[in-house]
């Protein structure tokens, strides 16, 4: 079954939501629980696809997971296997970040490169570098790599780019490596807070997350754990992006103002207002859309790229010219074509790694193809504020990362239903 959504454009957006759990959390954490040969239980999981196909990896390697509502628990204490399926690394390219667990856990790993997707090339070279600085070794053929190790040894590895999987799979590496490693230049994204915080829990020793040094004493041993899985910084703001392209007010629980100053000083020059109490953010668009003359994504703690796509839509309908430079993923400008067949006026100059979008007053509902899963985001935004009917097909990438997406945007006013075609 194909899944779209169908959307009445052009309501304002009014009223509050809980975020769902962080899906970039979460997916380091699952993989994670191969460390600790016994229980792991995650709550505040969302159930998305990623999650789903995480689940599915982790049970072909042995592990037994059950889920209850929003917590999973994972069992790897009887798990044996070290291959990571093929059908699953080309369905969820950060299945990569089991490279580092399972080497540490079994000294061996098989996996496959995950090729390149729709969001750009995504090579792995920084997490197999990170890797043989800790004492793995790689031998590859065309599509499969095989890793070993004797022993994994605490090292000092410094990024030439602070890449978030890759950071994350070195940690992973040296939690029970032997000795102490020092990650510099490491990614500062609140996730792998996240992941470090969990690792700790379990009884890891890991200390300067969230700096560009990370420092990990090896322990020998890890031990069961609960954790509680953080909101999702990038679903939250693609709400309050909403709120943007379609006026309106809203609340939205479960994620800190310090994690998404850039966006909301983004939103903020776009003619919003917010303030925020506690994990609660409410903003309110006060004005006409304003252009952005230069908006530039960087890692964390600059604009995510993760949220470039939803800005995009947003300023399509701003009065006046914005441009968008594109440092992290070189793919992510395809939905401006997308954007297009809706009566947006986008420019990309793909080499220079920019797009300049001319506002236009109104966008005009179409038929539109999500791409990948922000860009499928930025789609549904862009046919909330759209004159009459948009269909997104291609939702399998939206649902990848939006748990109940349709849903959460009816609680807040909007005409949006999830539909299923036969094929
Ligand atoms: C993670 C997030 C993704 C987000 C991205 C950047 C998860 C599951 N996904 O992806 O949502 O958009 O961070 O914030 O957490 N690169 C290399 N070699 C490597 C690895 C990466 O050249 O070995 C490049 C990539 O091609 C890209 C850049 O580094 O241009 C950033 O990638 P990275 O930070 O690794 O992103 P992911 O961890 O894949």
């Amino acid at each position: 079954m194909l899944s779209f959504f169908k959307i009445n454009g052009k309501l304002p957006m009014h009223g509050g939501i809980k975020v769902q759990g962080s899906k970039n959390a979460v997916l380091p954490m699952m993989a994670a629980s191969v460390l600790n040969k016994g229980i792991t239980v995650i709550k505040n999981v969302p159930m998305i696809l990623d999650v789903c196909s995480m689940i599915h990896i982790l049970r072909e390697l042995g592990c037994v997971v059950k889920v209850e509502g929003d917590c999973v628990t994972i069992d790897s204490s009887q798990m044996s296997k070290i291959e990571i399926p093929e059908e699953w690394v080309g369905k969820m390219r950060s299945s990569i970040i089991l490279l580092g667990p399972l080497l540490s856990r079994f000294h061996q790993v098989k996996t496959f490169f995950p090729g390149g997707c729709s969001i750009g090339k995504r090579p792995i070279d920084l997490h197999l570098t990170a890797l043989e600085l800790l004492g793995a070794t790689f031998t590859h053929t065309e599509n499969e790599i095989i890793g070993m190790t004797k022993q994994l040894v605490g090292n000092e590895i410094t990024f030439s780019f602070p890449s978030v999987g890759a950071t994350e799979n070195a940690i992973m590496a040296s939690v029970c490596a032997k000795g102490t490693t020092i990650i510099k230049n490491g990614a500062r994204e609140p996730e792998v807070v996240q992941l470090c915080l969990f690792l700790n829990a379990m009884g890891a020793k890991i200390s300067g997350m969230g700096t560009s040094t990370i420092k990990i004493q090896g322990v020998t041993q890890l031990h069961d754990v609960e954790f509680t899985n953080a909101g999702d910084r990038i679903v939250a703001a693609t709400i309050l992006a909403g709120a943007a392209i379609c006026g309106g007010e809203v609340f939205i629980e479960g994620v800190k103002k310090e994690h998404l100053l850039y966006v909301l000083d983004a939103l903020e020059a776009t003619g919003c207002q917010w303030d925020s109490k506690g994990d609660v953010i409410h903003l309110k668009r006060c004005l006409p859309l304003k252009p952005i003359k230069q908006l530039v994504t960087a890692p964390y703690p600059g604009f995510p790229t993760d949220c470039q796509s939803q800005m995009m839509a947003v300023l399509t309908l701003a009065n006046g010219v914005s441009t968008i430079e594109e440092t992290v993923f070189e793919g992510r400008f395809n939905t401006a074509n997308e954007l297009k067949k809706m009566g947006a006026d986008i420019i990309i100059e793909a080499e220079k790694k920019r797009a300049t979008i001319l506002g236009v007053k109104k966008l005009t509902g179409a038929t539109v193809k999500a791409l990948d899963l922000r860009g499928g985001a930025a789609l549904v935004l862009a046919g909330l504020a759209a004159d009459g009917v948009t269909y997104v097909t291609d939702c399998h990438h939206i649902l990848r990362g939006y748990a109940h997406f349709a849903e959460d945007l009816r609680n807040l006013g909007m005409d949006i239903t999830l539909l299923e075609e036969k094929q």
